[in-house]
């Protein structure tokens, strides 16, 4: 049985502070001036239809949350539908009207098909034993998102500079940015609570190991040709080049909590073969194009 930590109220605070400090991003601050609009649509043109889909497509995941954790804790409640899901929203308008100004189509997102696997595992989650598996694999999994959203802003940011792009990088990209690290904190923060509160117990840390490294999901991507999109991101941003400290840096959380007293990994071999297997596929792909 679990106790109240203080962490547990400090985790609340968060989501109050994140809701009161940042609001949705205002689409009518944004200032879509593009110097060389051709430039830009060729460097992170791919990147950002991209990440506009998945941050439009939240609209789906609370739809999924709702089914995955039907014991859902008010403060989670609020955490997703309330600050969360209107500012990633926000943020994936804001992309695609980018990516329009760039002569881009708009975004196809699909914001209402519930997978069918959704809908088992939210059946399984009414049994109090798995629902705390599945919220520790949903904190896991938004740490995961958030860090890979913080690198890719953090990249999309440092090219538009090089490229002079002041306008759109400020008012679009930096905007968006300085709203991701607040979610990855929530994650952190939440999956650290459940652990010190005694919240799960040795033999569902071992499920929540079994099952993340048995489905290990990249961000966005439930087809294959998402996975190859998804792959596209990494390789169009450069972050191929390192990739191993990349997803280090992205697995971070779940490398602490799920495996450092079971085996001391410092990257978890499921995470870094999804992405360097989404990033070949990209890459052959292509070079078939070109060919
Ligand atoms: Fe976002
Ligand atoms: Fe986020």
């Amino acid at each position: 049985m679990s106790v109240p930590t203080p962490l547990a109220h400090r985790i609340r605070d968060h989501v109050d502070r994140l809701g009161a400090q940042h609001p949705p991003i205002d689409l009518a601050t944004a200032d879509f001036t593009v110097r060389d609009p051709s430039s830009v649509r060729a460097r992170f043109g791919h990147v950002l239809s991209y990440m506009a889909r998945v941050e439009i497509e939240v609209e789906r995941n609370v739809l999924e949350l709702a089914t995955l954790l039907p014991a859902v804790s008010e403060t989670d409640r609020r955490f997703y539908a309330d600050v969360w899901a209107p500012q990633e929203e926000r943020h994936g308008l804001l992309l695609d009207a980018l990516g329009q100004e760039l002569g881009m189509d708009p975004v196809r997102a699909d914001t209402t098909e519930v997978p069918a696997r959704v809908a088992v595992l939210g059946r399984l989650a009414h049994l109090p034993f798995v629902h705390e598996v599945v919220r520790l694999l949903y904190y896991l999994t938004g740490a995961a998102t958030e860090k890979s959203a913080m690198l890719a802003y953090r990249a999309m940011s440092t090219g538009l500079e090089e490229l002079g792009e002041k306008a759109i990088r400020r008012t679009v990209v930096d905007a968006i940015k300085v709203q991701e690290p607040g979610h990855y904190a929530f994650y952190k923060l939440s999956a650290e609570e459940m652990l010190a509160s005694g919240a799960i117990s040795g033999w569902q840390l071992h499920l929540a190991r079994l099952l993340r490294s048995r489905r290990y999901g990249l961000v966005g991507a439930r087809t294959a040709e998402q996975r190859r999109d998804f792959g596209g991101v990494v390789v169009e941003l450069g972050l191929d080049a390192d990739l191993e400290r990349h997803v280090r840096d992205i697995s971070r959380l779940e490398s602490q909590l799920l495996w450092a007293r079971e085996k001391g990994l410092p990257v978890p071999d499921y995470a870094l073969a999804g992405f360097r297997d989404a990033a070949r596929d990209y890459r052959r792909e292509r070079d078939l194009r070109a060919a």
